[in-house]
């Protein structure tokens, strides 16, 4: 089976530097094929140009969060939730261009968390939901599902803890055929923080079908980190005075 790794990105300083970051995991997998969505009414170039170097196989889609959806500058990152509109075209763009008879697993990587390559072969041949830990997330050491026999039977959260599958979109993975006959189901703009991957989710699987992965939820092989905001004050200063940085230099 292939593994479709949906990613949303969007235009920031340090966009190239994740994306490059999060290509170059990818580059080691067998069979995957990247489908890269912008948050932007263009594809850009800088985009373009890093997926053709990047040796990957890919897709490369766009669409813009409406802007009454964006958070504004000085808003709470939590505010709002990011990358859905983005990871909706990806599903729609699966169901217009696969077979039911094609084998395959989606998988959600947003762009600024860190992947070892292991929790791909962990998700290759889910039959419909499989599930393992995510480390640094939920205010926790990690989030994850508790297993007994073999079987899912509860969940280490202490956030929202009511929440159907209170875990982090980077903990899980779907079968593409899942995916194909369930031609509705997409993640809900307006889910309430905390509740985007139980949108998706509650009409897909309950949750004693889950799989649990990564020896029976027991590792972990993917982080919730994310990158400090760069600074970039000096830049401004020297910006005012027409001596800024080199803008035909790419970083
Ligand atoms: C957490 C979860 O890990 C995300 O999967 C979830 O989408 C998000 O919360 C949420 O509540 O919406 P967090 O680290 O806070 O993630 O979110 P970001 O990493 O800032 O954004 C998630 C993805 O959306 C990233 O790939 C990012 O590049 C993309 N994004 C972010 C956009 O496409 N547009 C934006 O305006 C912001
Ligand atoms: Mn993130």
């Amino acid at each position: 089976p292939v593994i479709y790794v949906v990613t949303p990105t969007h235009a920031r300083p340090h966009q190239r530097a994740e994306l490059t970051r999060l290509s170059q995991t990818l580059l080691l997998v067998p069979s995957l094929h990247w489908i890269l969505v912008e948050d932007s009414t263009t594809r850009s170039q800088l985009v373009a140009d890093l997926l053709v170097q990047s040796g990957l196989h890919y897709t490369h889609l766009n669409v813009q969060t409406p802007p009454v959806m964006k958070l504004k500058e000085g808003d709470p990152n939590w505010l709002k939730p990011r990358g859905v509109e983005q990871r909706n075209e990806a599903l729609r763009w699966l169901r217009e261009n696969k077979l039911s008879g094609d084998t395959g697993v989606v998988y959600f990587a947003d762009d600024d968390n860190t992947y070892s390559v292991h929790v791909f072969e962990e998700m290759r041949y889910t039959k419909k939901v499989s599930v393992w830990p995510v480390g640094l997330v939920g205010g926790l050491r990690f989030e994850g599902p508790l297993v007994e026999k073999g079987q899912v039977v509860g969940f280490h959260t202490a956030w929202k803890t009511h929440r159907p599958f209170p875990f982090d979109m980077a903990g899980f993975a779907v079968s593409l055929s899942l995916l194909l006959s369930h031609p509705q189901v997409q993640f809900d703009p307006n889910a309430e923080r905390g509740f985007l991957e139980s949108s998706l989710l509650e009409h897909l699987v309950s949750v004693g079908e889950l799989e649990p992965r990564a020896s029976n939820c027991t590792k972990i092989l993917v982080w919730h980190t994310r990158t400090e905001k760069p600074k970039l004050k000096q830049e401004e200063m020297l910006e005012k005075q027409g001596r800024g940085s080199d803008l035909n230099v790419l970083v």
